[in-house]
């Protein structure tokens, strides 16, 4: 709890001496100081300038459920009784599938400002540092079973690129599956996972991950990245505005997509898709194959054409190719 104190008082305040700090916090110097360390273990980047104090490398706003909330609708707000906002969790998808048993409400998110075993998509870890983005996720309910949400990363994927659209970014495209991309850099990573009847009841959690103002010297992501902090020239939309729009649309993508399927939303998906008309490189079943992108079948299927024909690809990666062998 004295690590968030620290890192609550530094955000609110342009420069914090550490004398400040200690009485604030009724800690010693030695005990802030060690916080603040500890901080910029977890990638906070943290000035100390001798005669004033600490100052954050970049202001940070603190997620809050109040905000977030106010930037929903009423009709969503009463249907989103279950915003759970968490300090620190394992991760946000683990914790919505805990409670999906629990808490049969239609809807359910979950937000946290550290994970600290943050999953992607092919098992890989996630690693966000503290206050550089947003790590969310939410828990909607379906009645069509499990083998009846194809498509549906394609459809979150859509509801990002609206919510970004919303908050002023522009030039957002999704390489399918559902990374969310501007001029082929990754800016948000979306994982889905199921549970629940293969032809009932069933439930979807969709955990997104996006980049704000990722500290340049601390990430080590390996393939090329943005954040929004780039994108805006250093004045990123507020976090907490962001969440909401994300929720709205999210909710608002999720509900079509629980009447009518993937195929009402497929137009909008074809508007992002940054591979169709490409050379891209698949993987399906474990042999790699290569050849132009068509666009997605009404299930949410990646088509590709190669020199010899159309195939489908249900599930894998794709990546562009820079050159033609
Ligand atoms: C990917 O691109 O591999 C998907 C990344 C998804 C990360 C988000 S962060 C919130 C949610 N909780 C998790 O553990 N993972 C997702």
């Amino acid at each position: 709890m004295q690590l968030r104190s620290v890192f609550q008082l530094l955000a609110a305040n342009t420069t914090v001496s550490g004398a400040d700090l200690a009485v604030r916090l009724g800690i010693t110097r030695t005990a802030v100081w060690k916080q603040i360390e500890q901080l910029r273990a977890m990638g906070v980047v943290i000035h100390a300038q001798a005669g004033s104090g600490y100052r954050l490398e970049h202001p940070i706003e603190f997620l809050e459920s109040d905000r977030i909330l106010a930037e929903l609708s009423p009709v969503d707000r009463g249907r989103l009784k279950n915003l759970h906002l968490h300090w620190q969790i394992d991760s946000t998808n683990s914790e919505l599938l805990r409670r999906a048993n629990q808490e049969k409400s239609d809807l359910a998110a979950c937000f946290t400002e550290i994970q600290t075993s943050g999953r992607g998509r092919h098992g890989r870890t996630w690693q966000m540092p503290l206050g550089s983005g947003l790590t969310f996720s939410l828990l909607k309910r379906f009645d069509v079973g499990m083998s009846g949400l194809g498509g549906l990363s394609l459809a979150a994927g859509v509801s990002v690129v609206r919510a970004l659209n919303d908050c002023g970014v522009g030039n957002v495209k999704l390489k399918w599956p559902n990374d969310v991309i501007v001029d082929s850099c990754k800016l948000a990573g979306i994982l889905i996972e199921l549970g629940g009847d293969a032809l009932g009841p069933c439930y979807a959690v969709i955990g997104i991950g996006l980049n704000i103002h990722l500290p340049r010297k601390q990430v080590t992501i390996d393939q090329s990245w943005t954040d929004l902090a780039t994108l805006a020239r250093g004045m990123p939309p507020s976090r907490n505005q962001l969440a909401g729009r994300l929720l709205t649309r999210l909710i608002e993508v999720l509900d079509i997509f629980a009447v009518q399927g993937f195929s009402t939303l497929a137009e909008d998906y074809a508007h992002f898709d940054a591979l169709r008309g490409q050379l891209i490189q698949v993987s399906v079943q474990g042999v790699e194959r290569r050849g132009i992108a068509q666009g997605v079948d009404a299930h949410g299927a990646l088509l590709v054409r190669d020199s010899a024909q159309l195939f489908t690809v249900d599930s894998g990666e794709a990546k562009l190719c820079r050159s033609v062998k």
